[in-house]
């Protein structure tokens, strides 16, 4: 089991890997981020900055400073950018690659078996697949035992879950390895066997769909049931202002893939059908349970 970490890869510099990026390099790890061009390298870089920076600006009392900007000189000399994967030499190798590319899962497994022919010996290779199926995309590996899902929330640095989905032919060092990486960040991870929606996926879009049923059953308002899991329960937010946040459309994709794949207790309600086809897809589109 790897319990050293120095050397990371992270492939996709967008919304996820970027955050990802951020959160190693803060913790001490070097990165190499993967895009697909210069002019999004540049942009992923930029913004791993600004964000490094605005984090130790907020922790030192919100104030500009020159130590500040040596601390983010220190935390940013740990990021490089290339623009695909860099090979690996007798001074440096990744102990752990994370992929974070499109959600398809042909460009993932293309990307992954690139990352497993260019790295043979990296002893942990991470997916932050939302939706597939770990054992689909191990299928097509050849080391399918040190393949795992690490699947980190946005915004990452804010985020203390990395839910950690193990394949059916995972094997327990590389799930180890993974626990050691989260404790590494400061992070905390449940284990989920491999499964659609995984546990927080799954868990969350039957709440969420539930609630919209009582709101099109006229049950209570939106602000009353998001008020009552919130005051009734502790949830941070609401069912309802969560969806709006993810986006309406996203979660009737999530509900219509579960579907398929558990059946008809995950089938969207009609209203959220309706909501998406008239554009209200929640806070991105200034509308959805409410306004923004
Ligand atoms: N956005 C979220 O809230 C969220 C949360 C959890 C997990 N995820 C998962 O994270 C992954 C990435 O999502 P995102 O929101 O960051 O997407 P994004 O579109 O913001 O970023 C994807 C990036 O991958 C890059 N890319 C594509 N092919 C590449 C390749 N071959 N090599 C290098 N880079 C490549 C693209 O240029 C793009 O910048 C997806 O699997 C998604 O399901 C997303």
């Amino acid at each position: 089991m790897q319990t050293e970490f120095e050397h990371a890869v992270v492939i996709g510099g967008g919304t996820m890997g970027s955050g990802i990026a951020q959160v190693l390099i803060e913790s001490g790890i070097s990165v190499v981020l993967v895009e697909v061009d210069e002019r999004r390298s540049q942009n992923a870089s930029d913004h791993v900055r600004n964000d490094v920076r605005a984090r130790l600006i907020y922790e030192n009392g919100r104030q500009e400073s020159p130590e500040v900007e040596k601390a983010t000189a220190e935390v940013i000399s740990r990021l490089t950018t290339s623009v695909g994967l860099p090979s690996p030499g007798a001074s440096w190798s990744p102990d752990i690659v994370v992929e974070t590319v499109f959600e398809d899962v042909d460009v993932k497994s293309g990307v992954l078996k690139e990352v497993e022919a260019t790295y043979p010996s990296c002893p942990l290779i991470a997916t932050n697949t939302s939706s597939l199926s770990i054992d689909v995309l191990a299928s097509r590996l050849s080391r399918p035992r040190s393949f795992v899902g690490m699947h980190f929330f946005n915004p990452v640095p804010r985020s203390s879950l990395i839910e950690l989905v193990a394949g059916k032919d995972t094997a327990a060092e590389t799930i180890e390895s993974a626990q050691s990486v989260v404790s590494k960040l400061g992070k905390e991870s449940i284990l989920v066997h491999d499964s659609p929606g995984f546990a927080t996926s799954r868990l969350g879009i039957i709440l969420g769909i539930e609630a919209i049923r009582m709101v099109e059953e006229g049950v209570a308002s939106a602000e009353d049931i998001d008020r009552g899991m919130v005051l009734g329960y502790k949830h941070p937010i609401g069912p309802l202002r969560l969806t709006d946040l993810v986006g309406l459309d996203i979660r009737l994709a999530i509900s219509e893939y579960l579907e398929s794949k558990l059946g008809s207790r995950f089938a969207p309600p009609q209203l959220l059908r309706d909501m998406v086809s008239r554009g209200d897809l929640g806070k991105k589109s200034g509308k959805g349970f409410y306004e923004w």
